[in-house]
């Protein structure tokens, strides 16, 4: 079970990866119906994947791993988890722009976006991939006993 579930942790990560790599892609591209549509569903895939990701996480903390009173005294896996709780607040911003675009879409018009929104949405993409390797390291750090 332990193995199955590392497995899915990692598959989960390499996803969230491709997903929020893609995103940066397309938000740096000049927009067309057909980005704005790719956008908005690489969002929902993300979505889906942070949430599979946290319950993975919870359940290796609780079952599957060195057990919860290991984590909750490992300075490495706090920062982790705060991180990762950080970056999915931050990560409602797009998705709300996203969500704003469906009227244009179904319309078959480019999305709108003003210039403080775009680097808004751009900042915070560049902010999710960042912390992904901070979360990296820590995860590393705190599978081997270190910075507690
Ligand atoms: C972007 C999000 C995340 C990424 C990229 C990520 C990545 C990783 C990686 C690469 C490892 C393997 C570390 C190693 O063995 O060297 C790992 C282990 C682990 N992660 Fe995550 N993780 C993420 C989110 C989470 C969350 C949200 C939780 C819990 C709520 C969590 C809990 C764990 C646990 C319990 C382990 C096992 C550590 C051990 O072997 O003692 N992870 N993670």
């Amino acid at each position: 079970m332990s193995t199955l579930f590392a497995f899915l942790h990692h598959l989960c990560a390499f996803t969230l990866v491709a997903t929020v790599a893609i995103e940066f892609t397309l938000i740096r591209q000049e927009l067309t119906v057909a980005s704005a549509r790719r956008l908005q569903v690489t969002d929902l895939g993300l979505g889906i994947v942070a949430g599979l990701l946290l319950v993975i996480g919870v359940l290796r903390v609780f079952f599957f791993e060195k057990g919860p009173d290991y984590y909750w005294h490992s300075h490495a896996f706090l920062a982790k988890f705060a991180l990762f709780i950080i970056v999915g607040g931050l990560s409602v911003v797009p998705t709300m722009e996203f969500l704003s675009w469906r009227g244009a879409i179904t319309a078959g018009q480019v999305p709108v976006m003003a210039a403080g929104k775009r680097r808004l949405v751009t900042v915070i993409i560049h902010a999710e991939l960042a912390a992904i390797a901070v979360i990296l390291l820590c995860a590393a750090i705190m599978a081997r006993g270190g910075w507690v």
